[in-house]
């Protein structure tokens, strides 16, 4: 069951830059960077009531993220995460009606968490990821 809307991710060319935009200058707390080898990405998490924002930068120049800033070099919104409490079951569920993931199955994700991704076609051309932390369950 899906229980909150865990983040918003957005894609930034330069990481670093756009943490001061986003920290200094607008105001949002810094809650720390991590590389998500995984994903091969490097992401910087922004913790704000409820939920957070993250930027996210290709690791090493490589994966999705940098698939993405070829199309959009000023970078973008790149996708919204919902919290869920039993990420099998939603995957299973939403197969059942017809929805397509990006991978066969979860895979890891920061801080521990297991992750999907919803193909964009199946919600109006947004990326959707499902995530679950089994610390907050
Ligand atoms: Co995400």
């Amino acid at each position: 069951m899906i229980t909150r809307l865990d983040h918003i991710a957005i894609a930034v060319p330069d990481l670093q830059a756009s943490i001061r935009r986003f920290c200094t200058d607008l105001g949002l707390h810094f809650g720390g960077s991590e590389d998500v080898v995984s994903a091969r990405t490097s992401t910087a998490f922004l913790p704000v009531p409820g939920t957070s924002i993250e930027l996210v930068h290709p690791l090493e120049g490589q994966g999705p993220i940098a698939v993405f800033l070829e199309k959009k070099p000023h970078g973008g919104l790149h996708h919204i995460c919902f919290a869920t409490d039993d990420i099998d079951a939603d995957v299973q569920r939403l197969r059942a009606l017809g929805y397509t993931f990006t991978s066969e199955g979860p895979t890891p994700g920061a801080h521990g968490s297991r992750v999907i991704f919803l193909h964009p076609r199946c919600f109006d051309g947004v990326l959707i990821e499902l995530a679950y932390h089994p610390e907050h369950t």
